[in-house]
């Protein structure tokens, strides 16, 4: 069983979309690393050969989107065994979700949806975060997702939820800073004290996005140019602990290359320059 201390440090890259395929190869000296979505592989919309194939140019991270830590029902050991299969064969030091759920008893909710933050909750994520540790033989990266309203009568904080799962479970975190700026803008809050709250000890990884304004809300969107106010919190959280990973998510309104190439040299630049220089030769 590896630990969140046996991640080494892969660098700036990007969410691989099977769109942009051709582009990302030919971009391939400069991307350090990239992330695929676990799911498009599960549901053979995508074939495991095609995944050997991006595996052989690039690290990869696999990232999920269905395993609904947060469910008060336990994942499948069948979907337990489909999602290990996909991690070994991508050997990534780490296997990436989200904090959140996105199935109810019968119900697909098609959605990342947050969690209602209350000891009950947290209790069965650590069963379940546990359980996906122990199947995979890695540590779970979790990610802070955006929402549209707070459940109310919580019992604590998102932030005190992350840190009291973090020390029960030693899984990390997946710091979205997008999703950070989004919430913060769209609820009313500081993005630098949310982030500052979070037990940023254990963030491996992040992730930066562009989303759009609508009037005084922004859309989570991966469909524009990362905005200033993201770039700022990568610079304040590239002083405050050692970033080992940054992806770029990019999904619709696909710019050129070059364009994507530009965000993730200056990501790594902002993230990684100061201790690491990890461009391909
Ligand atoms: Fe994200």
């Amino acid at each position: 069983m590896s630990t969140l201390h046996d991640i080494p440090v892969l660098g700036s890259g990007m969410g691989f979309r099977h769109q942009i395929k051709e582009q990302i190869f030919a971009a391939q000296e400069d991307i350090d690393f990239v992330e695929i979505i676990t799911e498009q592989y599960l549901r053979n919309l995508l074939s495991i050969e095609k995944l050997e194939e991006v595996c052989d140019l690039f690290q990869v991270i696999p990232h999920g989107v269905g395993l609904s830590i947060g469910s008060a029902a336990r994942p499948s050991a069948t979907y337990l065994n489909r999602l290990k299969r996909i991690s070994d064969i991508t050997q990534a030091p780490y296997y990436s979700e989200h904090l959140c759920q996105t199935q109810a008893p019968g119900i697909d909710l098609g959605h990342l949806t947050p969690l209602w933050f209350t000891e009950e909750t947290l209790a069965h994520t650590i069963d379940h975060v546990n359980l996906v540790q122990d199947t995979l033989g890695k540590p779970l990266v979790l990610e802070n997702v955006t929402y549209k309203f707070e459940i109310p009568h919580f019992s604590m904080p998102q932030s005190e939820f992350f840190h009291r799962l973090v020390e029960a479970t030693d899984c990390g975190v997946l710091l979205d800073l997008t999703n950070i700026f989004i919430n913060a803008t769209n609820h009313g809050y500081s993005a630098v004290e949310f982030m500052d709250a979070m037990p940023l000890d254990h963030v491996v990884q992040t992730h930066i996005a562009g989303g759009y304004w609508r009037n005084t809300q922004v859309v989570d969107s991966h469909s524009h140019p990362v905005q200033d106010e993201t770039w700022e919190l990568l610079t304040l959280l590239a002083q405050r602990i050692k970033i080992k990973g940054v992806i770029l998510e990019h999904d619709d309104n696909f710019p050129d290359m070059p364009n994507l190439v530009s965000q993730i040299n200056k990501a790594r630049q902002i993230a990684l320059s100061t201790e690491f220089s990890l461009r391909k030769c």
